[in-house]
């Protein structure tokens, strides 16, 4: 009777799986117990030929044997493939050290610049851009450096070869030009920085370089609205939140031809305080860069009208300020490309 032999095939089949010992035995028992010419197969095939009677009897017997095969099958596929792992091969040592993601270093200008933005947005500011390669208008002419003054000699220039074109182009000495540029294209009040990427034709030591970096600032407000104490006070609320520490500002007239009055800013030794080191050459004092209150020249020459405006500019020198925050001696590194020098931050 097939009740019979569907019992016989489940016993030899529930002794076979488990004693299959490759994937290939495997595949051959698969085929022998499930296969369209296997006997179960031949069984479930002949149902329609029975009588409704056996039909009820067999048909859930064989369907039980073919799913309790199947689990069979199923459990020593996972035991065959579990044998087959060269679990030697496979060891993770779990006390080996992390891997090393090799990720790379932001430059120590880069992050200063990151420190200005952070703290002069916090504080209203915009952060316009420039070119780096300046016409001779932007870079000296509207800053009321005119053509052949001896005012030029203040800033040895790269000049670039100009041949054939209707300007003469310069890489630009300072990011003052930057001022002109808003101005045509903004109306005041407003208050901006520009750190950007300067050039001068000098010989290069430990203080000079010929590509380094400023950090302008240029407010603007009504006439009467501004006056020398307002950047004094803006220079020194920057230098405390910049080095965390309070720093006094000290102004020494001096001359700019698009400022005026123009000073040399100070800041106070951030090594000793004030009381003189080797740092500030046992002054107390270090100069930071320019500033002044902005010649109406200036104005006019971004197309302001004379009188109505008044405002302030500074232009610091990023290497310097980067030097003390950082502790870095000498400014020819910044541009080394030595990895030494940019693993460290
Ligand atoms: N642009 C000047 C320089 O590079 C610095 C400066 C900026 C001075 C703004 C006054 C006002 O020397």
């Amino acid at each position: 009777m097939a009740t019979e032999r569907i019992q016989e095939i489940e016993k030899e089949g529930k002794k076979a799986f488990p004693e299959a010992g490759s994937e290939e035995e495997l595949r051959e028992l698969e085929v022998r117990y499930f296969g369209r010419k296997s006997e179960l197969t031949g069984i479930l095939k002949g149902l329609k030929d029975l009588s409704a009677d056996e039909k009820r009897e067999v048909g859930p017997a064989v369907q039980g044997v073919r799913m309790a095969l199947m689990e069979a099958f199923s459990s020593a596929k996972e035991r065959v493939a579990r044998e087959g792992r060269d679990w030697e091969a496979e060891r993770i040592d779990v006390t080996a050290p992390g891997a090393n993601d090799p990720l790379g270093h932001l430059h120590p200008i880069s992050l200063i610049i990151g420190e200005l933005g952070d703290i002069f947005t916090r504080l209203g500011f915009e952060i316009p851009e420039g070119p780096e390669l300046e016409t001779e208008f932007y870079n000296f002419e509207a800053l009321n450096f005119p053509a052949d003054h001896p005012a030029r000699d203040m800033q040895d220039t790269f000049w670039i070869d100009s041949e054939g074109l209707d300007t003469r182009y310069v890489l630009r000495t300072h990011t003052s030009p930057v001022q002109i540029r808003y101005m045509e294209t903004h109306t005041p009040p407003f208050r901006i920085i520009v750190p950007g990427r300067t050039f001068r034709n000098e010989s290069t030591d430990a203080t000079h370089e010929h590509t380094f970096h400023q950090f302008e600032s240029l407010v603007v407000g009504e006439a009467g609205d501004l006056t020398v104490g307002h950047f004094k006070q803006l220079g020194e609320t920057f230098f405390e939140a910049f080095f965390g520490r309070k720093v006094s500002v000290r102004l020494r007239p001096s001359y700019f031809p698009f400022v005026e009055p123009g000073f040399e800013f100070d800041i106070s030794c951030v090594f000793c305080g004030g009381n003189g080191c080797s740092s500030c050459k046992g002054v107390g004092w270090i100069e930071v860069g320019g500033a002044g209150m902005v010649q109406q020249k200036v104005f006019e020459a971004a197309g302001y009208p004379r009188g109505q405006y008044q405002g302030f500019a500074w232009g610091f020198g990023l290497e310097r300020l980067a030097m003390m925050k950082y502790r870095i001696p000498d400014t020819r590194m910044f541009m080394s490309g030595d990895l030494r020098f940019i693993r460290q931050f």
